[in-house]
């Protein structure tokens, strides 16, 4: 029988649902299990996602509100938890959603023991530290989301400040994915020109005012969508295709997901995004990217804030 790649998205909410149907219109996976407890918004979802199946690359999509919907993925995406109301931080979701995970991921393991496990759910990084120890996987195979859609956010606003597409520019957010992250401008380059030297046409430079104001963009952006709208969903369904398709075709992309450091700038045992290498066996690498003085003081200040949440529920 033919290999079919099969993703599995555990929770049927505004962000599983996204990335279902991101991944299903950019052709990320050939099957795609949608579990949820609420059987009633799982198939309606599922209906909904296989009546536009003409118009997008061929793929088959089920769900379930039984967990044995994920038996045999290649990738499960964890989605399901509490999510942030207006006002709360991503870090007050913490109990929560890390207690979800104790039946949750070894469930999940028992039924497709080869998956990788890639999280989303929130606080990325303190649930997939919470998921990787539940999980007994090797760290590689699991994985979360980490600062893919802040690093996305951080291009975009740097694209449109300076008036170059987003795809010229590389820029990276490292760290926790929430207040403490960091934006790596001593790396960001625009066309291959580093940020620091670049001058536009002179009324679009991008000195230290600019670059403050970005990154308070960035780390606003999600709060300012969860207060317009709910929640946050669109972006982050496209970030995770985009890491879907890099595992499932195993792209050896550059991603910023989050993964236990080990020694990555002195910094282990704390889940925390760095430019790492993606593919089929998930995190291959993870790149200790040249930081300035100041970006290391502020990883490190991001390990520590996303340690002592771990530390608080016994992890
Ligand atoms: C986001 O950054 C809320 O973590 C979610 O969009």
């Amino acid at each position: 029988m033919a290999y079919v790649s099969k993703v599995a998205v555990v929770g049927a909410g505004a962000v599983g649902t996204a990335i279902a149907y991101a991944a299903q219109i950019r052709g990320a996976c050939r099957e795609l299990a949608l579990f949820d407890l609420n059987a009633a918004k799982v198939r309606a979802e599922v209906l909904d996602l296989n009546h536009g199946m003409q118009f997008t690359p061929m793929a088959r999509i089920t769900g379930s509100d039984d967990l044995a919907v994920c038996a045999d993925a290649d990738v499960i995406v964890i989605t399901a938890g509490a999510k942030q109301d207006p006002g709360q931080t991503r870090l007050d979701l913490a109990a929560a959603n890390v207690d979800m995970c104790r039946d949750l991921v070894p469930a999940l393991v028992a039924l497709a023991p080869e998956a990788l496990l890639l999280v989303v759910t929130n606080p990325v990084d303190v649930v997939t530290y919470a998921a990787l120890k539940f999980s007994g996987l090797p760290a590689h195979r699991v994985f979360g989301s980490g600062t893919v859609l802040d690093s996305s956010r951080l291009r975009f606003l740097i694209a449109e400040h300076t008036r170059v597409a987003v795809q010229n520019v590389h820029a990276y957010i490292a760290g926790e994915h929430g207040d403490s992250e960091v934006p790596l401008w001593s790396t960001a380059t625009i066309g291959g020109v580093p940020v620091k030297d670049w001058t536009g046409n002179g009324v679009r430079a991008l000195d230290e005012e600019v670059m403050a104001q970005i990154h308070h963009q960035v780390v606003s952006s999600a709060y300012e969508i969860i207060a317009g709208k709910g929640a946050t969903n669109l972006a982050i369904g496209l970030a995770v295709s985009r890491i879907l398709e890099a595992v499932l075709s195993d792209e050896h992309r550059v991603l910023p997901v989050t993964s236990r450091l080990d020694d990555v700038h002195g910094i282990s045992d704390v889940c925390l995004s760095m430019p790492s290498v993606v593919g089929r066996t998930g995190v291959e690498s993870v790149l200790a990217t040249p930081l300035s003085d100041s970006e290391m003081a502020q990883l490190t200040a991001s390990a520590e804030a996303v340690s002592a949440v771990a530390r608080s529920l016994g992890l």
